[in-house]
């Protein structure tokens, strides 16, 4: 595991777009697994500056995504396909018949799990994994549990993540209790992953992930095993390492 520690949430977004951007550079094929909410904004600014100054191109480059609200078409601004779209493919020269995100109306739940694990599949190994972190260590909406999941799935989302989740949502508007997401194996399949955090509520997330015991109360913790593995986290989400 190669940890960083950052000044700023700038710095912490510069080093994880140069090192995203290194891969692009050395294979434009690549896949990339990509994550969102608030902690990868900043990377994703970071790759469309480079992608606008010619520096990398996503022409050639397929995308994966970890998960998405259960009920939440690409249409609701709160989806995570509208966030991908508006937060990096927009801006950027990839095809986005090469992106992948669950469909979120898909009406056979379990059927859609099926078919996502089919593209992960297709796709092959995703050569970066990015990831952020909940304040409850999950990853991707793998919330803490008594065991690690393999496959996508559907997973109800806990009270704390529906919290923290609350301020992308309409005042009044609920938040979806529950999500597909790619399961742990899926997320621990890619070549390299890189977990970003920023923000000191995230401090104690990434503690107990890092230095903890592997726990699937501790979601994150799984890591651990992971042969390859970069931590990105601006000061305050570091502060106890
Ligand atoms: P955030 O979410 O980037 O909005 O803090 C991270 C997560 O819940 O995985």
């Amino acid at each position: 595991m190669i940890i960083y520690k950052e000044e700023s949430y700038e710095k912490m977004s510069e080093r994880a777009a140069e090192i995203i951007a290194s891969q692009l550079m050395m294979n434009e094929y690549s896949i990339l697994g990509l994550a969102t909410g608030s902690t990868p904004v900043g990377t994703y600014k970071k790759l469309i500056e480079m992608n606008k100054a010619g520096k990398i191109s996503f022409k050639n480059v397929k995308t994966v995504n970890l998960d998405e609200y259960h009920g939440l078409g690409p249409d609701h601004p709160c989806s995570y396909r509208f966030f991908m779209n508006d937060n990096l493919f927009n801006h950027v020269d990839i095809d986005k018949k090469n992106t992948n995100v669950p469909d979120g109306l898909a009406s056979d739940g379990e059927a859609e799990c099926k078919r996502y694990d089919e593209v992960i599949k297709s796709l092959g190994r995703a050569d970066i994994q990015i990831l952020g972190i909940g304040e409850n260590g999950h990853i991707a909406f793998n919330e803490p549990s008594d065991h690690f999941s393999v496959g996508t799935h559907i997973e109800n989302l806990t009270q704390s993540t529906m919290d923290a989740n609350k301020r992308f949502f309409e005042d009044g508007e609920k938040v979806p209790n529950s999500a597909f997401t790619m399961g742990i194996g899926g997320i621990m399949n890619a070549k390299c992953i890189i977990l970003l955090a920023n923000g000191e509520k995230k401090a104690k997330a990434v503690k107990d992930s890092i230095t903890g015991k592997v726990t699937p109360q501790v979601p994150a913790s799984v890591l651990q095993l992971h042969p390859n593995v970069i931590v990105i986290g601006d000061k305050d989400a570091m502060k106890f390492l």
